[in-house]
Protein backbone atom coordinates (compact mmCIF):
# COMPACT_ATOMS: atom_id res chain seq x y z
CA UNK A 1 0.00 0.00 0.00
CA UNK A 2 1.28 3.43 -0.62
CA UNK A 3 0.26 7.10 0.04
CA UNK A 4 -2.33 8.76 -2.46
CA UNK A 5 -0.56 11.89 -2.64
CA UNK A 6 2.65 10.22 -3.42
CA UNK A 7 0.91 8.12 -5.93
CA UNK A 8 -0.52 10.98 -7.76
CA UNK A 9 2.18 13.08 -7.86
CA UNK A 10 4.82 10.42 -9.12
CA UNK A 11 2.64 9.74 -11.78
CA UNK A 12 1.53 13.46 -13.10
CA UNK A 13 4.07 15.60 -11.02
CA UNK A 14 1.83 17.58 -9.10
CA UNK A 15 3.46 18.26 -5.63
CA UNK A 16 2.23 16.43 -2.83
CA UNK A 17 0.95 20.11 -1.74
CA UNK A 18 -0.74 20.82 -5.42
CA UNK A 19 -2.44 16.87 -4.51
CA UNK A 20 -3.91 17.99 -0.99
CA UNK A 21 -5.41 20.89 -3.20
CA UNK A 22 -6.72 18.48 -6.17
CA UNK A 23 -8.83 16.76 -3.04
CA UNK A 24 -9.66 19.50 -1.04
CA UNK A 25 -11.35 20.64 -4.26
CA UNK A 26 -13.00 17.30 -4.79
CA UNK A 27 -11.10 16.48 -8.21
CA UNK A 28 -9.78 12.73 -6.66
CA UNK A 29 -11.82 10.29 -6.61
CA UNK A 30 -10.30 6.21 -5.61
CA UNK A 31 -12.91 3.43 -6.72
CA UNK A 32 -15.46 5.78 -7.92
CA UNK A 33 -15.92 7.63 -4.21
CA UNK A 34 -14.47 10.89 -3.71
CA UNK A 35 -11.93 11.07 -1.03
CA UNK A 36 -11.21 13.76 1.62
CA UNK A 37 -7.81 13.02 3.05
CA UNK A 38 -4.66 12.67 0.13
CA UNK A 39 -2.93 11.28 3.14
CA UNK A 40 -5.10 7.62 2.68
CA UNK A 41 -3.07 4.34 1.51
CA UNK A 42 -4.24 2.92 -1.76
CA UNK A 43 -2.97 -0.31 -3.67
CA UNK A 44 -2.08 0.60 -6.90
CA UNK A 45 -2.90 -3.27 -8.32
CA UNK A 46 -6.31 -2.72 -7.44
CA UNK A 47 -7.41 0.62 -7.00
CA UNK A 48 -8.66 2.70 -9.28
CA UNK A 49 -7.49 6.56 -8.70
CA UNK A 50 -9.12 9.15 -11.17
CA UNK A 51 -7.87 12.81 -11.06
CA UNK A 52 -10.50 15.20 -12.54
CA UNK A 53 -12.16 12.37 -14.18
CA UNK A 54 -8.84 10.62 -15.65
CA UNK A 55 -7.67 7.45 -14.52
CA UNK A 56 -3.82 7.60 -13.61
CA UNK A 57 -2.06 4.78 -14.95
CA UNK A 58 0.22 3.63 -12.23
CA UNK A 59 3.50 2.21 -13.65
CA UNK A 60 5.66 1.60 -10.88
CA UNK A 61 8.90 1.92 -13.07
CA UNK A 62 9.88 3.80 -16.11
CA UNK A 63 11.95 2.12 -19.07
CA UNK A 64 13.50 4.65 -22.09
CA UNK A 65 15.11 3.74 -25.32
CA UNK A 66 17.12 7.17 -26.30
CA UNK A 67 19.18 6.88 -29.15
CA UNK A 68 22.29 9.16 -27.67
CA UNK A 69 24.06 11.74 -29.89
CA UNK A 70 27.21 12.50 -29.38
CA UNK A 71 28.60 15.14 -26.81
CA UNK A 72 25.78 13.95 -23.68
CA UNK A 73 27.78 12.65 -20.79
CA UNK A 74 26.17 9.37 -19.41
CA UNK A 75 25.17 10.83 -15.96
CA UNK A 76 21.90 12.27 -13.96
CA UNK A 77 23.98 15.69 -13.76
CA UNK A 78 27.04 17.37 -15.18
CA UNK A 79 28.41 20.65 -13.69
CA UNK A 80 29.77 21.51 -17.07
CA UNK A 81 28.43 19.27 -20.01
CA UNK A 82 24.89 17.67 -21.31
CA UNK A 83 23.66 14.97 -19.64
CA UNK A 84 21.86 12.85 -21.45
CA UNK A 85 18.69 12.94 -18.74
CA UNK A 86 17.85 16.59 -20.64
CA UNK A 87 16.78 14.55 -23.77
CA UNK A 88 13.85 12.97 -21.27
CA UNK A 89 10.65 14.56 -22.06
CA UNK A 90 8.98 16.30 -19.69
CA UNK A 91 6.64 14.09 -18.69
CA UNK A 92 9.13 11.70 -17.15
CA UNK A 93 11.03 14.85 -14.98
CA UNK A 94 9.53 14.03 -12.08
CA UNK A 95 11.06 10.68 -11.61
CA UNK A 96 14.38 9.51 -10.29
CA UNK A 97 15.89 8.33 -13.77
CA UNK A 98 19.32 7.09 -14.19
CA UNK A 99 21.11 5.84 -16.89
CA UNK A 100 21.45 2.37 -17.17
CA UNK A 101 25.40 1.86 -18.33
CA UNK A 102 27.86 4.02 -19.71
CA UNK A 103 28.31 5.37 -22.78
CA UNK A 104 31.75 7.84 -23.67
CA UNK A 105 30.30 11.15 -24.32
CA UNK A 106 31.62 10.65 -28.08
CA UNK A 107 29.60 7.23 -28.49
CA UNK A 108 26.04 7.52 -30.47
CA UNK A 109 23.23 4.96 -30.04
CA UNK A 110 21.00 2.71 -27.91
CA UNK A 111 20.71 4.03 -24.04
CA UNK A 112 18.42 2.35 -21.67
CA UNK A 113 17.08 4.85 -19.20
CA UNK A 114 14.94 3.79 -16.38
CA UNK A 115 14.08 4.41 -12.58
CA UNK A 116 14.34 0.94 -11.43
CA UNK A 117 17.66 -0.38 -10.29
CA UNK A 118 17.82 -4.04 -10.36
CA UNK A 119 16.77 -4.17 -13.62
CA UNK A 120 19.92 -1.72 -14.13
CA UNK A 121 21.85 -3.75 -12.14
CA UNK A 122 20.35 -7.14 -13.94
CA UNK A 123 21.33 -5.93 -18.20
CA UNK A 124 24.37 -4.66 -16.51
CA UNK A 125 26.24 -7.35 -14.26
CA UNK A 126 28.68 -9.46 -16.24
CA UNK A 127 27.25 -12.73 -14.52
CA UNK A 128 23.94 -11.94 -17.04
CA UNK A 129 25.73 -12.35 -20.30
CA UNK A 130 23.17 -9.77 -21.46
CA UNK A 131 25.00 -8.59 -24.56
CA UNK A 132 25.90 -5.27 -26.05
CA UNK A 133 26.74 -4.91 -29.79
CA UNK A 134 28.30 -1.43 -31.21
CA UNK A 135 29.24 -0.30 -34.88
CA UNK A 136 32.71 0.11 -34.58
CA UNK A 137 35.01 2.12 -37.48
CA UNK A 138 38.55 2.10 -36.46
CA UNK A 139 41.45 4.07 -38.20
CA UNK A 140 43.30 1.29 -39.54
CA UNK A 141 42.01 -1.89 -41.35
CA UNK A 142 40.80 -4.90 -39.09
CA UNK A 143 42.49 -7.83 -39.44
CA UNK A 144 41.76 -11.21 -38.02
CA UNK A 145 44.29 -11.24 -35.30
CA UNK A 146 42.39 -8.87 -33.44
CA UNK A 147 39.01 -11.15 -34.17
CA UNK A 148 41.32 -13.96 -32.62
CA UNK A 149 42.60 -11.62 -29.93
CA UNK A 150 38.90 -10.40 -28.79
CA UNK A 151 37.60 -13.98 -28.33
CA UNK A 152 40.30 -15.30 -26.90
CA UNK A 153 39.94 -12.19 -24.06
CA UNK A 154 41.93 -9.22 -23.94
CA UNK A 155 44.16 -8.23 -21.48
CA UNK A 156 43.75 -4.67 -19.90
CA UNK A 157 45.35 -3.39 -16.88
CA UNK A 158 42.37 -4.02 -14.92
CA UNK A 159 42.22 -7.30 -15.91
CA UNK A 160 41.49 -9.89 -18.31
CA UNK A 161 37.83 -9.26 -20.85
CA UNK A 162 35.60 -11.80 -21.03
CA UNK A 163 35.80 -13.04 -24.56
CA UNK A 164 34.02 -10.64 -26.80
CA UNK A 165 32.81 -11.00 -30.42
CA UNK A 166 34.11 -8.98 -33.26
CA UNK A 167 32.71 -9.59 -37.09
CA UNK A 168 34.55 -7.91 -39.91
CA UNK A 169 31.66 -5.76 -42.03
CA UNK A 170 34.36 -3.44 -44.19
CA UNK A 171 37.68 -2.55 -44.47
CA UNK A 172 37.79 -0.08 -41.34
CA UNK A 173 34.53 -1.63 -39.80
CA UNK A 174 33.16 -4.34 -37.67
CA UNK A 175 30.64 -5.45 -35.31
CA UNK A 176 31.70 -5.93 -31.74
CA UNK A 177 29.62 -7.71 -29.06
CA UNK A 178 30.74 -7.17 -25.47
CA UNK A 179 29.31 -8.85 -22.46
CA UNK A 180 30.48 -6.41 -19.78
CA UNK A 181 31.00 -3.17 -19.90
CA UNK A 182 34.10 -1.53 -18.37
CA UNK A 183 35.49 1.83 -18.85
CA UNK A 184 36.35 2.69 -22.51
CA UNK A 185 36.39 -0.90 -23.12
CA UNK A 186 36.42 -1.48 -26.94
CA UNK A 187 38.65 1.76 -27.74
CA UNK A 188 41.26 0.16 -24.82
CA UNK A 189 40.61 -3.43 -26.73
CA UNK A 190 41.52 -2.25 -30.07
CA UNK A 191 43.90 0.39 -28.38
CA UNK A 192 45.88 -2.91 -28.10
CA UNK A 193 46.18 -3.83 -31.55
CA UNK A 194 47.70 -0.29 -32.18
CA UNK A 195 44.08 1.07 -33.88
CA UNK A 196 42.06 4.37 -32.68
CA UNK A 197 38.08 4.22 -32.73
CA UNK A 198 37.00 6.82 -34.60
CA UNK A 199 33.05 5.94 -34.26
CA UNK A 200 31.45 3.72 -31.76
CA UNK A 201 27.56 3.41 -31.97
CA UNK A 202 25.98 1.49 -29.43
CA UNK A 203 22.82 -0.56 -31.33
CA UNK A 204 21.93 -3.74 -29.13
CA UNK A 205 21.32 -4.69 -25.84
CA UNK A 206 20.29 -8.27 -25.49
CA UNK A 207 18.20 -9.25 -28.81
CA UNK A 208 16.60 -5.71 -28.96
CA UNK A 209 18.07 -3.62 -31.25
CA UNK A 210 18.15 0.52 -31.76
CA UNK A 211 14.53 0.65 -34.00
CA UNK A 212 15.31 2.32 -37.11
CA UNK A 213 12.72 5.24 -36.44
CA UNK A 214 14.49 6.10 -33.17
CA UNK A 215 15.93 9.38 -34.15
CA UNK A 216 18.97 10.43 -33.03
CA UNK A 217 18.14 12.57 -29.62
CA UNK A 218 14.87 11.13 -29.61
CA UNK A 219 13.58 9.26 -26.74
CA UNK A 220 10.52 6.91 -26.15
CA UNK A 221 9.25 4.36 -23.64
CA UNK A 222 10.17 0.83 -24.02
CA UNK A 223 6.63 -1.68 -23.90
CA UNK A 224 6.66 -5.10 -22.97
CA UNK A 225 7.65 -7.00 -25.66
CA UNK A 226 10.83 -5.08 -26.36
CA UNK A 227 11.82 -4.80 -22.29
CA UNK A 228 11.51 -8.36 -22.56
CA UNK A 229 13.88 -9.03 -25.75
CA UNK A 230 16.77 -7.26 -23.58
CA UNK A 231 16.83 -10.10 -20.77
CA UNK A 232 15.64 -12.76 -22.89
N1 LIG B 1 33.41 0.95 -25.15
C1 LIG B 1 33.96 2.19 -25.24
O1 LIG B 1 35.17 2.32 -25.40
N2 LIG B 1 33.14 3.25 -25.18
C2 LIG B 1 31.80 3.16 -25.04
O2 LIG B 1 31.11 4.19 -25.01
C3 LIG B 1 31.24 1.89 -24.93
C4 LIG B 1 32.06 0.79 -25.00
Amino acid sequence: MERLDKVISNQTGYSRKEVKDLVKNKRVMVNNILVSKSDIKVDVSKDIILVDGEEINVKKYVYLMLNKPKGYVSATEDRDMATVLELVPMEFSHRDLFPAGRLDRDTTGLMLITDDGEFAHNILSPKKHVKKTYNVTIDIPMTEEMVTGFSEGIKLIDGDCKPAGLEITGEYTGIVTLFEGRYHQIKRMFGCFGAKVVELQRIGMGDFFLPDDLELGECREFNEEELKSIIG
